[in-house]
């Protein structure tokens, strides 16, 4: 099975025009139809929660109704149909792609990916020891830069088993486990990208099953960090961040949203093939963040009162 990554998440929300709004201004652009994409092509879609052609809802209600994955081409979507349809519906629609359900009742689609080339660089440092990445004269902070969403990266998903869920993206759809948060679930990896990961499955009582987290792509963290400091200004609510993962080493920085998850942003994942050996590390917060970024509003004694006793200046 060779899916290459997420393509389309579809959500069900109440108030269409206010998640639009934060969607614009998370950095996705309009595309029409309810749909915000990245650089990339990859998407966000929104509708009315009672819009009939929508996906039937989780019971739990969750606002996620599609989770759409991107294929090479037609041969491959074939073999994903011909897989699902061994001991499930497997619907073909419209536009060409396919959809049925996992195991865990969640509605997957499959479709020959959209993704195009976006030809952006990685974010260029100067290291002492290293040859320059930036020439003389090149700056490194661009203050009016708006770094955008580069790629839909990988989603989180709370699940009432993530054992059975597990089994179906490995022995199903091709999945590999690259790491695994013991006592919360493992991180996977489709076939056609090397990707820590696509899919991150975290075990939860039934009543709370959807999506807990999205993310897309961001250039480096020099953009993670003036992305997610201009949303903040913006009045969005930070849930957590910016600092750095340790399974995947991706930067990260999350948000509250009115989908009904997080919305992060993050930058410069590990890449894994299959001679990798998946790490377990407990679930704790000190295994999922190298470190932790707290910002200070005022760093020297200019133009207010001197610090209250006690306080160092660096
Ligand atoms: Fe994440």
């Amino acid at each position: 099975m060779n899916i290459t990554g997420l393509d389309t998440l579809v959500f069900a929300v109440d108030e269409v025009d206010a998640t639009a709004t934060y969607l614009l201004d998370y950095g996705l652009l309009p595309a029409g139809a309810g749909r915000f994409e990245a650089l990339d092509g990859t998407a966000i879609v929104i509708a009315q929660r009672d819009d009939p052609q929508l996906p039937r809802p989780l019971a739990s209600g969750n606002a996620l109704r599609k989770t759409i994955y991107g294929v090479p081409d037609a041969a491959a979507l074939d073999a994903i149909a011909a897989e699902l349809l061994t001991d499930r519906e497997v619907r073909r629609l419209p536009d060409g792609s396919i959809e049925a359900e996992d195991d865990l009742g969640f509605c997957l689609g499959f479709k020959v990916a959209v993704r195009r080339s976006i030809g952006l660089g990685a974010e260029a440092i100067n290291a002492a020891g290293a040859a320059p990445q930036r020439a003389p004269n090149q700056l490194g902070v661009d203050t009016e830069a708006r770094p955008l969403p580069r790629a839909l990266s990988h989603i989180a998903l709370f699940v009432p088993d993530t054992e059975k869920g597990e089994r179906f993206y490995i022995e199903r759809l091709g999945f590999r486990c690259t790491d695994r948060l013991v006592g919360a679930g493992p991180f996977l990896q489709p076939a056609g990208t090397l990707e820590h990961h696509t899919l991150f499955l975290i075990q939860t009582p039934p009543h709370m099953q959807g999506i807990e987290h999205l993310a897309f792509h961001l250039g480096g963290p020099n953009e993670v960090f003036m992305a997610g400091t201009r949303f903040a200004a913006r009045g969005y609510q930070s849930f957590w961040g910016p600092g750095r993962h340790t399974m995947g080493s991706n930067w990260f920085w999350y948000f509250n949203s009115p989908l009904g998850c997080r919305f992060e942003y993050d930058a410069d994942m590990d890449l894994h093939d299959d001679t990798w050996i998946p790490r377990e590390l407990p679930a704790k917060a000190d295994s999922t963040q190298v470190f932790l970024f707290q910002a200070r509003e005022k760093w020297a004694p200019v133009g207010g009162p001197p610090p209250a006793a006690g306080q160092q200046h660096a």
